[in-house]
């Protein structure tokens, strides 16, 4: 029995399942970085302990915790993630194995995104693959040549703390970052800057109220996009310029085969990727681009969940046939 919790930046999902394709209880709640990590453990352990009330007498118990980093996988602790800031040296791995007794693992959001996609989505034919998770962060997982690629220091694929251009909206806490400019908090910094401008010119737009209210996200610039609003179609379009920017940054230095986008990337669709492919042609080197197919993750809405289930199952172990 797999117990998977995919603690992201505006919300924490709690997922039970046998094999991570066949989920049988998930239950998710908003969860905000300016929130300290007390309440939402609490709610995990509540929320894994009425799941299992559910489905009791299934097999030995593994939970498998995917989070944003940096954090220490070995010894299970989440180390204050630019989205999560107030989750200080947080020994969750500890915590949740005192309550229930099983083994928890803990893996980069990112890392068990790649896996997810390269065991049961867009990328189990495929050598060297790219994950990228576009929501409230910006990270990378790696699997290069097969493998997860993790690094030196276990921080391979922090291409959201990259710097685009000198100044621009924040991410990671760093001005006009790939996470500053591609992430969804990026867009929603810098989509109610754009409406305030446009609509003090006098321009109108569906996202000037909300927008003026401080309360803008990037879900309500999706929507508005897709209803054909000219200045949310804008600053999606933006978005997706400095998302191929960072591509042409992965593709020049990694040459990969095929490179697998979660979050935004399967709201936004099309209206996303031709900026965004548009721009990586552009940038990166002819010879790799070519070869490098980018594609929405192949999972859909199920990649968070699918994810932290694959950090229960383990990352390193071969993909158990189905
Ligand atoms: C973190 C990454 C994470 C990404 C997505 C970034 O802010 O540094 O480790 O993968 O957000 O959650
Ligand atoms: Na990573």
């Amino acid at each position: 029995m797999l117990a998977g919790i995919d603690i992201g930046g505006t919300k924490t999902a709690v997922i039970l399942a046998e094999d991570p394709t066949r989920i049988l209880f998930r239950e998710e709640f908003p969860t905000r970085p300016d929130l300290g990590p007390e309440q939402a453990i609490e709610k995990i352990e509540s929320l894994i302990a009425s799941a299992l009330a559910l489905h009791p007498g299934l097999g030995e118990l593994r939970l498998g915790v995917s989070c944003g980093g940096p954090l220490d996988r070995h010894r299970g602790i989440i180390q204050s993630p630019p989205n999560l800031r107030r989750w200080v040296d947080v020994p969750i791995k500890q915590i949740l194995e005192a309550r229930f007794g099983a083994p928890c693992l803990v893996e980069n959001d990112a890392n068990a995104g790649a896996i997810a996609e390269h065991r049961y989505g867009a990328g189990s034919d495929c050598q060297n693959l790219i994950f990228l998770t576009m929501g409230t962060g910006f990270g990378a997982g790696l699997i290069l040549d097969g493998e997860l690629y993790r690094g030196s220091s276990e921080m391979a694929g922090e291409i959201g703390h990259v710097r685009l251009t000198e100044d621009g909206p924040v991410g990671y806490g760093k001005s006009g970052s790939v996470e500053g400019w591609a992430s969804g908090w990026g867009m929603a910094q810098f989509g109610t800057e754009m409406v305030s401008t446009a609509t003090a010119n006098g321009e109108s737009t569906s996202l000037a109220n909300i927008a003026a209210s401080g309360q803008l996200t990037a879900r309500d610039i999706g929507m508005a996009a897709a209803q054909g609003d000219g200045m949310a179609r804008r600053i999606v379009e933006r978005t997706g310029v400095k998302l191929g920017h960072a591509l042409a940054i992965l593709v020049d230095v990694l040459n990969p085969e095929r490179i697998v986008i979660g979050g935004l990337a399967l709201r936004l669709g099309d209206m996303l990727f031709e900026p965004a492919l548009a721009a990586m042609k552009n940038e990166a080197l002819e010879q790799s681009a070519r070869v490098c197919q980018v594609v929405p993750a192949r999972l859909g809405e199920r990649i968070g969940d699918v994810s932290a289930l694959c950090v229960a199952q383990g990352l390193s172990r071969s993909a158990p046939t189905l």
